[in-house]
C-alpha cells in the first residue's frame, strides 16, 4: 500500500515524539511491504517564527494534500504573548477545522503492565480501564465569537458557545457506532441544568439513540463525571461530549492510566483522512532532553494504519510492541518505578520497533 503522510511535528516535544513515531512507521512499512511518503508541514510556534503565522496556507495545503496527517503538539511559553489569532494552538485548531474533523476519539485505555503507574487504588484499577471519549471537535466554546472590549471602564472578555443540531447529531452517530463495536454503552456528559447547548445537546442526542436500540444510553452531568472517572472508570464504554468538556475529561482519564504521555488520539471527519496526535501538549518543562514518552505518538500512528488505511493488523502489532515492551519493565520517566529498566524518548522508540522486528 502506498500513502502519503503530511508530518507536523510542530513545537517542544513534538519534534522528538514524531520522530519516534516515524521509525515505527518506516518499520512496519518495510515489514508489510507498504510505502510510506512523508511531507514535513511547518504549523504552531515554529511556523511564526518563520512566517509570522502559525498555519500558513501551504501547511495547510500540505495537510490537504495528504492522505493522513501526523501531528507531535503545538504551543510554548515563547508564544504565550503574541496576538491571539496567530498563536500555535490556532494551527492545530484550523486543521483540525478546515479538514472537518468533528470527531476526536481518545482512549483510555491502562495496559495492565502499568496498573502500578495509576495514581488511583489498586482494588479501583483492578476493576479495569477501558473507554472511549468521543469529543466534538469544531465546535462550542472553541469556535464561537470571541471578544475583550472596555464596559464602563473596564474590560469585559466573552466567549460564545453554540452548537447546531446537525453538529451533535453526527458525534452522536459517532458514538453510537464506536459503542457498537465496543460494548454497546454510551455515557453522554453535559451541564444541562445550566447550558441551553447541553439541553439541546441531550435532546439530539436522545433522538439519534432511538436509531440504535441495541446501544444502551445514559446522561451524566460534567463535574459528576469528572469525580466518577476516579471513583469508578470501569462505569465507563463510551463517552461522548462537547469540545471543552472532552478536552478536559480525557486529560482526567488519560492519567489514571498511568501517564498522558502515553495516549493518541484520532481526529475523524467524513472523508478517510484525518488527523492523528498524542493527547498531551508540548511539554515545554522537558523539551529538548529526549526524556518524552513516545508512545502516546506511536500508538497515534498506530491509530492512523488502523482508522485511515483499514491496516488493523500492522496496528495491532505495534500495540503488542508496547505492551511487550512494558512488560518487560521498559519504562519511560513519567511511568518510572523501582526496578524498571529507564529508557529516553529515542531509546523507546528504538526498543518498540526492536520488539516489532522479533514478532
Ligand atoms: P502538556 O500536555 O504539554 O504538559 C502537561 C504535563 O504533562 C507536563 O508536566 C509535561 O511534561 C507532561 N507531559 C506531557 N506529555 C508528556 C510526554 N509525552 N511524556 C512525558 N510527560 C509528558 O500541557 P501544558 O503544559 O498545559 O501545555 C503546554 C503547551 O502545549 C501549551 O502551549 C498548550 O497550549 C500546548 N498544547 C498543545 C496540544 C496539542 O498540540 N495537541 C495539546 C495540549 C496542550
Ligand atoms: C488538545 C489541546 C488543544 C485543545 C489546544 C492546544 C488547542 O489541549 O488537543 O487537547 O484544547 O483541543
Ligand atoms: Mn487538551
Amino acid at each position: 500500500m502506498k500513502k502519503h503522510i503530511a508530518v507536523v511535528p510542530g513545537d517542544g516535544i513534538g519534534p522528538e515524539i514524531v520522530k519516534e513515531a516515524i521509525k515505527v512507521l518506516d518499520c512496519i512499512a518495510e515489514k508489510y511491504d507498504h510505502e510510506f511518503t512523508y511531507t514535513h508541514v511547518i504549523a504552531g510556534g515554529c511556523a511564526i517564527d518563520q512566517f509570522g503565522k502559525s498555519l500558513p496556507e501551504e501547511s495547510l495545503q500540505q495537510c490537504l494534500n495528504s492522505d493522513s496527517v501526523l501531528l507531535g503538539a503545538v504551543g510554548g511559553p515563547k508564544w504565550d504573548d503574541v496576538d491571539p489569532s496567530i498563536r500555535p494552538e490556532k494551527a492545530l485548531l484550523g486543521i483540525r477545522k478546515e479538514l472537518g474533523l468533528y470527531a476526536n476519539l481518545r482512549p483510555a485505555k491502562i495496559f495492565p503492565q502499568l496498573a502500578d503507574a495509576s495514581p488511583l487504588r489498586q482494588d479501583i484499577v483492578a476493576k479495569g480501564i477501558d473507554f472511549m471519549v468521543v469529543r466534538e471537535l469544531i465546535g462550542g466554546v472553541y469556535f464561537g465569537e470571541k471578544k475583550t472590549e472596555e464596559i464602563n471602564g473596564e474590560l469585559v472578555a466573552s466567549d460564545h458557545m453554540n452548537y447546531a443540531e446537525h453538529e451533535i447529531r453526527r458525534i452522536a452517530h459517532t458514538a453510537f457506532q464506536t459503542a457498537r463495536k465496543r460494548h454497546h454503552k454510551v455515557i453522554s456528559v453535559d451541564k444541562a441544568n445550566v447550558l441551553d447547548t447541553s439541553r439541546l445537546w441531550r435532546k439530539v442526542v436522545h433522538e439519534v439513540a432511538k436509531e440504535y436500540p441495541d446501544v444502551e444510553v445514559a446522561d451524566m452531568l460534567v463535574d459528576n463525571t469528572a469525580m466518577q472517572i476516579v471513583k469508578n472508570p470501569a462505569q465507563f464504554d463510551v463517552v461522548v461530549t462537547e469540545n471543552m468538556f472532552g478536552d478536559i475529561l480525557s486529560d482526567e482519564a488519560s492519567m489514571i492510566t498511568g501517564s498522558i504521555g502515553l495516549i493518541p488520539s484520532a481526529s475523524l471527519g467524513d472523508s478517510k483522512r484525518g488527523m492523528y496526535e498524542p493527547i498531551h501538549g508540548s511539554a515545554p518543562d522537558i523539551a529538548g532532553q529526549n526524556i518524552a514518552n513516545p508512545i502516546g505518538t506511536i500508538l497515534a500512528a498506530g491509530m492512523m494504519l488502523k482508522y485511515a488505511f483499514d491496516l488493523d493488523t500492522e496496528y495491532a502489532q505495534i500495540e503488542k510492541a508496547v505492551e511487550d515492551v512494558l512488560a518487560d519493565g521498559y519504562r519511560t520517566a513519567d511511568i518510572m518505578e523501582d526496578g524498571k529498566k529507564h529508557l529516553s524518548c529515542s531509546e523507546m522508540g528504538d526498543k518498540i520497533v526492536e520488539y516489532l522486528n522479533k514478532a
